[in-house]
């Protein structure tokens, strides 16, 4: 289980009844305790996986058979993911499939031809009257995203601004179809100079039937197209009866925190499966409705040793010190709703925030 973060995945290894190597860049205190072992990586220039400490640490750790599960942290390093599936069992989306989704221009032309829904690309400037965002390649976290009018440079672009709200399709791909497994709607924690920083998603949630069967179809073709295995989500922009596919990240990510839970079967195990080629039947039930938030330091401060409460994973270690915007933790709620789980998450959230400052400056 490799990530920026591994514990979304080892926590579904464990659901599955795997025992988990787990090798990410945090080692927080759930992944530890989720894992038959953790590896802490080689941090690279911002928040980047060292590839050669990776791979040293694969070669170390497990044999070509062994099967290795990506999530977040390879989107944009196509030839990295190349390296490890000729080296070790990669079970997921092959660098193919990232060329073509996780190139902007690629990606766009991909949708045009498969007559899916998607905004419009600019160059160099938007048209008078058009809103844009200028986004970077290959980023993720909505930390990068910013509205503009005009972007330079190769490694960002500029895309039209759609109005709606954000929902993100889970769905998995055996290489040719896909299986949609449910939608949740995803909220933005905005801080200054980061308006579309990710805050979390809270699901599932319903769509009018004309628009699910759309979506479903439409990932159908994505899947057959650019080859997608095994868990992956799509973010959507829903506004009314009109949808927008905005972005897919192929691999499993953020909604195994809303979605692997009973009554669906471990998700990993299903994961696998489609990588092997075997899509699940439609889910005849979905979970009762859960959110999960990422919480963010909204001033410097550095983690007491009163234990986090148990709603909450990503635990880092006692003594942990955060900047201003880095991420804390994530928080888990429930609700009657889709809504009123992201509510009760946000409220977790403050106050847990709250709390975690006040006992720093008690300490310091
Ligand atoms: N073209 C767009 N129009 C309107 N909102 C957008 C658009 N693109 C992104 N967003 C907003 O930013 C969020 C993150 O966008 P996304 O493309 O998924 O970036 P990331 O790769 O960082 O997750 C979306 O959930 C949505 O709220
Ligand atoms: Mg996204």
């Amino acid at each position: 289980m490799i990530g920026l973060s591994a514990r979304a995945l080892v926590t579904a290894a464990r659901r599955a009844g795997l025992a988990a190597l787990a090798l990410d860049l945090f080692a927080d205190m759930d992944t530890l305790r989720l894992a038959a072992k953790s590896v802490t990586l080689r941090r690279g220039r911002g928040l980047t996986i060292e590839a050669a400490d990776l791979l040293d640490q694969l070669a170390r750790h497990i044999g070509p058979d062994t099967p290795v599960v990506l999530s977040s942290g390879f989107e944009h390093r196509p030839r990295l993911v190349e390296r490890l599936a000729s080296r070790f069992s990669l079970m997921g989306s092959d660098a193919r499939t990232l060329r073509l989704l996780k190139q902007p221009r690629a990606f766009a032309e991909l949708l045009a031809e498969l007559d899916i829904p998607h905004p419009r690309l600019f160059e160099r400037e938007a048209p008078a009257g058009v809103p844009a965002l200028a986004k970077r390649v290959g980023g993720a976290g909505g930390q990068h995203i910013r509205p503009a009018r005009r972007v330079s440079g190769r490694q960002r672009y500029l895309q039209e601004r759609l109005p709606g709200r954000a929902v993100s399709a889970l769905f998995l791909g055996d290489r040719r179809s896909a299986r949609l497994i449910g939608f949740s709607e995803q909220w933005c924690d905005p801080a200054p100079g980061v308006p579309f920083r990710y805050g979390g998603a809270a699901g599932p949630i319903q769509l009018e039937p004309p628009m699910e069967h759309a979506i479903a179809a439409a990932l159908e073709r994505v899947t057959n197209a650019a080859g997608i295995a095994g868990l992956a989500s799509a973010d959507l922009i829903v506004d009314g009866s009109r949808w927008h596919l905005i972005e897919i990240n192929p691999r499993p990510g953020a909604s195994l925190d809303v979605f692997d839970h009973p009554p669906l079967p471990p998700l990993l195990r299903l994961h696998l499966e489609a990588c092997a080629g075997h899509l699940p039947a439609p889910p005849a039930a979905l979970p009762p409705p859960r959110a999960a938030g990422l919480l963010y330091a909204p001033v410097p401060f550095t983690l007491g040793a009163e234990p986090l409460p148990e709603w909450v994973a990503d635990c880092p270690p006692q003594g942990a010190a955060f900047r201003a915007g880095d991420p804390v933790c994530t928080v888990f709620a429930t609700g009657d709703s889709a809504g009123q789980a992201r509510s009760a998450a946000q409220d977790r959230a403050r106050a847990l925030m709250s709390r975690l400052i006040c006992a720093d400056g008690a300490a310091g």
